[in-house]
């Protein structure tokens, strides 16, 4: 459903991927791990339209969506959680759910149930978003970029700054939702539970994927995570 083809793209005008090719199928999981600094990100950045594309094509659902803005992008059936999360802190956990669907009844009505996925956000919906923990506003961004019923929802870094009881909670419902038939596309340093919890899986290192294959297999290879990775 998506394909990345020989994609070039850079950050702050100075070139960060030379070559990126990824394919992800309908309702897999896929990972791209890599160390700090790999371009991982710049990979999520240009996929969605927020970094440029300088050379090769991306496609989703059959469809060119190289250079297209954000909205578009996300218009076409991709939900995106930035590293960082994005959060508004001073909006309440309903206000940010707000955020990604239209005005109005059909809109208020997608936010409200996408909160019987995480029942959290339900008892919080009033709260400040601020005042969630850091986990919790993990859960909301991830709830936020799922409220439009996207087809492919591409998550950077969902591990970082969340407790883990929290992260186990986090993947458990990224492992339900690619069995609902909704493809996961996810970035993380932490390989080991990257590995764990995605189908096939890609190694990003100085803007290259320098190996690639099913998780479970990569994850046996000692030798190739020690080279690559954060263990
Ligand atoms: N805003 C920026 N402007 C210029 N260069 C950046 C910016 N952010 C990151 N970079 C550089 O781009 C490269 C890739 O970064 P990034 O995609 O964030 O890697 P990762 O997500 O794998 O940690 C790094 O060398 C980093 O220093
Ligand atoms: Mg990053």
């Amino acid at each position: 459903m998506l394909e990345i083809d020989d994609v070039h793209a850079s950050r702050g005008g100075a070139p960060v991927l030379s070559g990126v090719s990824l394919t992800v199928a309908s309702g897999e999981i896929v990972a791209v791990v890599g160390r700090n600094g790999m371009g991982k990100s710049t990979l999520m950045m240009a996929l969605m339209g927020l970094a440029p594309v300088t050379a090769g094509s991306i496609s989703f659902l059959g469809r060119g969506i190289t250079g297209r803005k954000p909205h578009e992008i996300a218009r076409a059936g991709i939900g995106y959680v930035p590293e960082g999360r994005g959060i508004f802190h001073d909006l309440s956990v309903m206000e940010n759910l707000l955020l990604t669907v239209p005005g109005g009844k059909r809109g208020r009505a997608a936010a409200a149930l996408v909160q019987d996925r995480f029942p959290l956000l339900r008892e919080r919906s009033s709260a400040p978003a601020g005042s969630l923990s850091g986990g919790q506003q993990q859960v909301l961004a991830i709830a936020r970029a799922l409220a439009p019923t996207p087809k492919l929802l591409v998550i950077d870094e969902f591990s970082d700054g969340v407790q883990p009881n929290l992260v186990r909670e986090i993947a458990d419902s990224l492992v339900a939702l690619s069995a609902e038939g909704t493809s996961v596309l996810l970035v993380e340093q932490n390989a080991t539970l990257a590995l764990e919890i995605s189908d096939r899986a890609y190694i990003l290192e100085k803007g290259e994927i320098v190996a690639s294959g099913i998780s479970a297999e990569l994850a046996r290879d000692e030798g190739l995570l020690t080279r690559h990775l954060v263990i």
